[in-house]
C-alpha cells in the first residue's frame, strides 16, 4: 500500500483553503493511495517513516517557512537522519507577496535528508482563487498518483 503525507500550517486560513485542496486532489477517487494529512504541530517522526512521500505546505513569514513548520523539521531531522533518502517531496507555500524564502529554506533542509522535489514549489500570494485552489488540487493528485503507480 502507498501513503503519502501532507503536513500543513497555517495562521490566517490561506495556507490551510490552499491545504483542504491539496489534500482533496490527494484522494481523488481513482487513487488508491492512502492519505495522511496533519496539521503540523500532530505530525510525528512515525507518520513520516509510515510515507511513501511527503508534502509540506506553510506559510512564509518573515522570509522563512513557518515556526511550527521549522519547528517540525527540528523534531524529526535526527531521527530520521538516514533513514528517508530519497523520499519524493513538495512544498506550497502562501505568501503576503513573496514567498522565495520559505521556498529557499525548505529546499535547503530537504536536501540535507535528503528528500527528493517531484514537482516544482506551488506559491500563491494572499486568499486563494478558484482557480489557484484547482492547482492545488491538481498538486495533491499527482504526488498521490505518482506515489501509487511508484515512478517517483
Ligand atoms: C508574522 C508574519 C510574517 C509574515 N512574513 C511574510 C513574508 O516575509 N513574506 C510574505 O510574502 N508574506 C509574509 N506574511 C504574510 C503571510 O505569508 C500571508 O498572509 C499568508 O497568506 C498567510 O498564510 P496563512 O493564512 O495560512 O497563515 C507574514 C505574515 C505574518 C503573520
Amino acid at each position: 500500500m502507498s501513503q503519502l503525507l501532507i503536513v500543513h500550517h497555517s495562521q490566517t486560513g490561506h495556507c490551510a483553503r490552499m491545504a483542504s485542496a491539496v489534500i482533496s486532489g490527494a484522494c481523488h477517487g481513482d487513487l488508491v493511495t492512502t492519505v495522511v494529512a496533519k496539521p503540523v504541530r500532530e505530525a510525528s517522526v512515525d507518520d513520516v517513516l509510515s510515507a511513501n512521500a511527503i508534502i509540506l505546505g506553510t506559510p512564509e513569514n518573515f522570509g522563512y517557512m513557518s515556526g511550527a513548520m521549522k519547528d517540525f523539521l527540528d523534531r524529526v531531522y535526527y531521527p530520521l537522519e538516514g533513514r528517508v533518502e530519497g523520499m519524493p517531496y513538495v512544498c506550497f507555500v502562501s505568501a503576503g507577496n513573496d514567498g522565495t524564502g520559505a521556498v529557499r529554506a525548505i529546499e535547503r533542509i530537504a536536501s540535507g535528508f535528503p528528500l527528493k522535489r517531484v514537482h516544482d514549489p506551488l506559491v500563491i500570494v494572499g486568499e486563494p482563487t478558484d482557480e489557484q485552489l484547482s492547482a492545488c488540487y491538481d498538486l495533491g493528485m499527482y504526488v498521490s498518483a505518482g506515489v501509487e503507480a511508484n515512478v517517483f
